[in-house]
């Protein structure tokens, strides 16, 4: 029995966590730094693998369900819905070490430590990595939580046909992570997150950790664009159906309608694909990806149906065709009151610096905030730069938001 104040002093090892990021980081590595751990590939398999391993190791009991979802978890002294610790390890293709996988491995750093201490929880204590969080290559993102929370049907997301025209299904039985247990119904008693801020806001404060208040609104929409491929030269302007004309005139008009909006509405077109993609044929076919966030879903939802009109029209002004995908529809999420005060209260009960502020980024997170109490703890990223190959969090940082979370954990875990 150790007590509330020597609960309090208990410290995660910031070696053994560092050292699991680092090792973790290895798999997928860039050439340049950073890390490539694109959904449902082989190096996922592999990154999967390790952690599952660490899994074994720290002695929690695993299950993976239908749609690769990796949970471990380590008994309490009473039966019931666990306190989940979760995050992703999957990356982009430019991708950090930090990003998700500092939310894994801090949680699995929490059960280490109460291992060596000897604490029992009343409730069972949970640690979990969700499939394809990012949505790089199969949307949409968070898509394991998503599923595992009720918000995505399973079969509906095992049918996506990702970017390089596989099916999560497949790519899915080919690393070997296609589970028993039942995809749907898990269900925590609370669920909390830490992860990179990924933002600027508090590593332009100076501050530690941010007390995460909410996620804002995300829409992705894929524009699939079919003209008539052509030759560069001889092709008269008005006879062309230029499909690589119509994605670009909608990736520029997203732009505008961000910077017209102003406020939160941000835009990005990530994806934009021509074929035959050659410096002298005029694209017959073209595909664009728009990225649309916003914590005013009203203007989110205005501002998609604005694009959607500008883009039919743009087609038909070139004699083109085009279909519209919606690959993306998650409204904003507010997290727990009483579980953002609990991680503002820990945070400034260790002598941190605490902000309460919104995320800009997907979590798995949104995933739980319908179905319970969820929180979310961030740490700063150096001048605020992620899905990037030089994110960096300092290992001071790393060090009290994994102590935050450990101390969060054990709260609402319940120690005996
Ligand atoms: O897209 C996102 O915000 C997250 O990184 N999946
Ligand atoms: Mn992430
Ligand atoms: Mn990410």
């Amino acid at each position: 029995m150790t007590g509330v104040g020597n609960r309090r002093n208990l410290r995660i090892n910031l070696d053994r966590l560092l050292g699991r990021l680092e090792e973790l980081g290895r798999v997928g590595a860039l050439e340049g730094g950073g890390v490539c751990r694109l959904a449902l590939t082989d190096e996922d398999r592999r990154g999967r693998d390790l952690v599952v391993g660490w899994m074994k190791e720290l002695g929690l009991s695993l299950s993976i369900d239908r749609i690769g979802n990796v949970v471990g978890v380590r008994a309490g002294t009473e039966d019931g819905l666990p306190v989940v610790a979760g995050s992703h390890i999957d990356t982009v293709a430019t991708g950090g070490i930090y990003d998700g996988c500092l939310g894994v491995l801090a949680g699995l750093e929490a059960v280490a430590v109460l291992n060596e201490a000897g604490i029992k929880t009343q409730r069972p204590l949970a640690v979990a990595f969700f499939t394809n969080e990012e949505g790089a290559r199969f949307a949409p993102d968070m898509m394991g939580s998503a599923v595992s929370q009720g918000v995505l049907d399973l079969d509906e997301a095992l049918a996506v046909s990702g970017i390089d025209d596989t099916i999560v299904a497949d790519d899915l039985a080919a690393i070997g992570y296609v589970g028993e247990a039942r995809a749907g119904d898990f269900r925590a008693h609370c669920y909390v997150e830490l992860h990179v801020e990924q933002g600027p806001v508090l590593d332009k404060a100076g501050e530690t950790i941010g007390a995460v208040t909410g996620v804002q609104g995300i829409y992705w929409t894929e524009f699939k664009i079919t003209g008539t491929s052509n030759h560069a030269g001889t092709t008269p302007m008005q006879n062309r159906h230029d499909a690589g004309y119509v994605a670009a005139s909608v990736a520029v008009q997203a732009r505008e309608i961000a910077e017209r909006e102003g406020g939160n509405q941000v835009a990005n077109a990530g994806f934009l694909r021509l074929h035959p993609g050659l410096v002298n044929v005029v694209a017959g076919e073209a595909t664009v990806t728009i990225d649309f966030r916003n914590t005013d879903v009203k203007v989110l939802k205005r501002a998609t149906e604005e694009l959607i009109e500008f883009a039919e029209r743009a087609a038909a002004e070139e004699g083109c065709e085009i279909a519209v995908h919606p690959h993306a529809r998650f409204d904003p999420v507010e997290f727990d009151p009483g579980m953002v005060a609990l991680v503002e209260k820990t945070a400034r009960g260790a002598g941190h610096s605490v902000r309460r502020m919104h995320s800009g980024a997907g979590h798995d997170a949104q995933m739980f905030a319908a179905n319970c109490p969820t929180a979310m703890i961030f740490v700063p990223s150096e001048h605020g730069v992620s899905h990037n190959i030089t994110e960096h969090t300092a290992p001071e940082d790393i060090r009290a938001g994994a102590d935050v979370l450990l101390q969060v954990l054990l709260e609402k875990a319940g120690e005996v």
